[in-house]
């Protein structure tokens, strides 16, 4: 992992994501995972699957409900971003150096904390890594089917590279980029 390029912690303000806090709630902080958030990451991560609209592939869903264990492998080769509000653990991001460019994977929010700014806080600190860890390039592939995520990078200034037809388990996916 490139630990030495990362920012290891962030604050987004409610201005900083250009969103109002909830009455008394406290700012987005966006740091990297430690190992002692690995249980706390993985309850998060079932909590989107028991959670997420039906029609999506059950293997998807499978694969974004790591044991702690399959997790702890995950953070060898990935870094991993968490957004906190008021010390609760509400998303988070990987990021991958793949031949020079940054790759996104693993992106999820809350349900109870969704369109408060929580994602755009953790890819704005996914752009920075991006930046710092000499990417020229971020790209993200979601599913078609994940219109919220379709909607949240097409806001976020990132264009749509195109669509790789019945990619992955016959499903559409959509591939975008920014550069940084
Ligand atoms: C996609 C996801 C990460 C968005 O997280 P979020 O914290 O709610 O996103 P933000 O609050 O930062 O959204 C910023 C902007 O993106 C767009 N957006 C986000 N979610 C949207 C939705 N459900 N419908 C339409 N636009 C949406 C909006 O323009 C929004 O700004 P606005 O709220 O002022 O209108 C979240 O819905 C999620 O976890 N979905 C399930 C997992 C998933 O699809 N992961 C992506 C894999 S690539």
């Amino acid at each position: 992992m490139a630990t030495e390029h990362a920012s290891d912690r962030d604050d987004h303000g409610p201005g900083a994501s250009g969103k109002s806090a909830e009455k008394g709630a406290g700012p987005i902080s966006v740091e990297r995972v430690t190992h002692q958030e690995v249980p706390a990451i993985c309850a998060l991560y079932k909590k989107v699957v028991d959670t997420q609209p039906g029609g999506l592939p059950v293997e998807l869903l499978k694969g974004w409900q790591p044991t702690p264990l399959e997790f702890t492998s995950w953070m060898e080769g990935v870094t991993y971003f968490v957004a906190r509000r008021d010390s609760k653990l509400i998303g988070s991001v990987g990021c991958e150096i793949r031949h020079g460019a940054c790759h996104l994977v693993h992106l999820v929010v809350d349900p109870e904390f969704r369109r408060q700014g929580v994602a755009t806080a953790l890819l704005s600190t996914a752009l920075d890594w991006a930046r710092k860890s000499n990417a020229a390039v971020v790209w993200v592939d979601p599913l078609a089917k994940l219109t919220p995520a379709v909607a949240l990078l097409k806001h976020l200034g990132f264009s749509e590279a195109g669509v790789l037809h019945k990619h992955m388990w016959a499903e559409d996916v959509r591939v975008f980029e920014r550069t940084v």
